[in-house]
C-alpha cells in the first residue's frame, strides 16, 4: 500500500520503517530539512536498536521528504505520528497534529484514511475528521481512525514489528478493512473498537503502568522503614498472574516522553469533565517525590552537600536510549549544582543532549570508572549494563569516600558486605561500612 507518515520522531519514524519492512511503500514527512537529509543517507535521528539496519534494508520502499503535498497527494493511508507535548497546565498540546491536518487537507487528491498514532485526548479523532473535511481543497472522501502506538523506547523496533496488540478505532467497516490491510502481515491480536475507546486505551494503559510503578515505589519506601526487601516483595507479588511481575521495579521514579505527560493529560481531561482522577493524581505526586529520594538519602551521609565531588552514573531516563525527557538526572543535577558540587558524569549516549541543556558545570567521562575517581558520593540514575557490571572493588578503589546511592537497584546489597563501600538502594536496607 502507499503510505505517508507525518512526523519522524520515535512513533512516526519507527512506524514508517516497520511498515516498509512489511512491504508497504512508505514516505516519511518532516519539516526539518537537515533531519530529512540525514535520514536519506540512512542515518537515524534517534538512537534505537535495529533501526539503522532496517532503514538501509528497506531503502527501496522508504523515502523521506519535506514536500508534504507530494507525499500526501496520493497516499492511501496517512499516519500522524507527531508529538503531543504537555502544555503548562498539563493538557496535551495538539498544535502539531492540527498543523499536519491542515497540510493533509490542502494536499490530498484521492480518498484516504488518516490514522492518528499520536497520543491524543479522547474525542480528538472525531474533531480532527470534522476539521479535515472542512479544510479539504479537493473533493475527496477522508476518514479518520485511531490506532494508538504502544512502543517503548529502546525496544521500539521490536515492539512495532511484534506488537502486544493492534488497536483499531473506527466506527466504519470500510476503514477497518483498510487498517486490516495495513497490518496484514503482523502477528498480533487485533481489537476493533470505536475511536474514543481506542484513544482511551492508550491513556489508560500508560497511566496504569505509571500507577504500578508509583505503587511499587511507595511499597519500597515503606520497606526501608520496616526492614523488608522490595526485590523479594516484588518477586513474591509477581507470581500472582493477576498482578504480573513486570513494571514492579522500584527506583527513583519514571521519566520519558509518555508516562509523565500522559498522566498529567488524563488528570487534566478528567478535571475538565469535573471529575478528579485520584489514582492518577497520586501516581504523579509519588513520582515527583520519588525523583528526589537519592538527594534526601545523600543528606543522611553528609550534613552538607556543598563542595562534594559527586559521580553521576547514567543521565537518560532509562537505558537503551539517549532520551533525557523527564529523566531524574534533570531534577537532581541542578540541585547538586546549586550546592556547588563538582559533578563527574558518565552516560554512554546521553552526554551530548545533556551538555546542550547544561553547557557548564559538569565534567563528562568516557568510562564509569573515570567518573568515580576521587568522588565523595556516587548517584546511579540509569541502570546501564556498564554500571550493572561494576564490582564493589571498583567503587572502593576509585572513590575517595565510597558511598553509592543506587536509584535503580543495580546490585544485590550482599555483594558490598565486607567491603568499605556503603551501598544504599531503593526499598532495601543500606549495606556496608556504617
Ligand atoms: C512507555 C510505555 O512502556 C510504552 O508502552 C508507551 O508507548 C510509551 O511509554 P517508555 O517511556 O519508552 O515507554 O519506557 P518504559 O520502559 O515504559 O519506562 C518508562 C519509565 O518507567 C522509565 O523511566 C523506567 O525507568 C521507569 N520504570 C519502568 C520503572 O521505574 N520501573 C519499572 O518497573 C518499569
Amino acid at each position: 500500500m502507499k503510505i505517508a507518515i507525518a512526523g519522524t520522531g520515535y512513533v512516526g519514524l519507527v512506524t514508517g520503517v516497520c511498515l516498509a519492512e512489511h512491504g508497504h511503500t512508505v514516505v516519511c514527512v518532516d519539516v526539518d530539512k537537515e533531519k530529512v537529509e540525514r535520514m536519506r543517507q540512512g542515518i537515524s535521528p534517534i538512537y534505537e536498536k535495529g533501526l539503522d539496519e532496517l532503514m538501509k534494508k528497506n531503502q527501496d520502499r522508504l523515502s523521506f521528504t519535506t514536500d508534504f503535498s507530494g507525499a500526501y497527494r496520493d497516499a492511501e493511508v496517512i499516519f500522524i505520528g507527531v508529538g503531543t507535548p504537555e502544555k503548562r497546565d498539563g493538557s496535551a498540546n495538539l498544535k502539531y497534529v492540527y498543523e499536519v491536518a491542515e497540510q493533509i487537507a490542502a494536499s490530498v487528491e484521492q480518498d484516504c484514511v488518516v490514522v492518528i498514532k499520536s497520543t491524543v485526548p479522547i474525542g480528538t479523532n472525531d474533531k480532527l475528521e470534522v476539521f479535515l473535511r472542512e479544510h479539504l481543497i479537493h473533493s475527496v472522501n477522508i476518514f479518520v481512525a485511531s490506532n494508538p502506538e504502544f512502543l517503548a523506547q529502546g525496544t521500539a523496533v521490536r515492539d512495532t514489528l511484534y506488537p502486544s496488540r493492534i488497536v483499531i478505532g473506527t466506527e466504519m467497516k470500510a476503514v477497518e478493512e483498510v487498517l486490516m490491510r495495513v497490518y496484514e502481515g503482523f502477528d498480533a491480536p487485533v481489537l476493533v473498537t470505536n475511536r474514543k475507546s481506542a484513544e482511551m486505551i492508550k491513556y489508560a494503559s500508560n497511566d496504569f503502568l505509571a500507577l504500578k510503578i508509583s505503587y511499587i515505589n511507595e511499597i519500597a519506601n515503606l520497606c526501608e522503614l520496616v526492614g523488608a526487601d522490595i526485590e523479594d516483595v516484588a518477586a513474591g507479588m509477581g507470581y500472582d498472574e493477576r498482578i504480573g511481575s513486570k513494571f514492579l521495579h522500584a527506583g527513583i521514579g519514571y521519566g520519558g516522553s509518555c508516562f509523565p505527560k500522559d498522566t498529567k493529560a488524563l488528570h487534566w481531561l478528567a478535571n475538565f469533565h469535573d471529575y478528579e482522577m485520584k489514582t492518577v493524581k497520586a501516581a504523579i505526586e509519588v513520582n515527583d517525590h520519588q525523583k528526589l529520594r537519592l538527594i534526601k538519602k545523600a543528606r543522611k551521609y553528609y550534613k552538607e552537600l556543598k563542595g562534594l565531588t559527586v559521580a553521576v552514573l547514567g543521565l537518560t531516563f532509562k537505558p537503551g536510549t539517549d532520551d533525557l525527557r523527564e529523566a531524574p538526572s534533570l531534577v537532581n543535577i541542578p540541585i547538586l549544582l546549586d550546592e556547588e558540587c563538582r559533578i563527574q558524569a558518565w552516560d554512554p549516549v546521553g552526554e551530548e543532549k545533556f551538555q546542550e541543556r547544561f553547557p557548564e558545570g559538569i565534567e563528562y567521562y568516557e568510562t564509569p570508572e573515570e567518573a568515580l575517581e576521587k568522588a565523595d558520593l556516587c548517584l546511579i540514575f540509569t541502570e546501564w549494563n556498564e554500571v550493572k557490571t561494576l564490582s564493589p572493588q571498583c567503587y572502593q578503589t576509585h572513590m575517595r569516600h565510597p558511598i553509592v546511592l543506587d536509584g535503580r537497584n543495580c546490585y544485590r546489597p550482599e555483594i558490598f558486605q565486607g567491603t568499605d563501600v556503603i551501598y544504599d538502594s531503593v526499598g532495601r536496607g543500606a549495606c556496608g561500612k556504617e
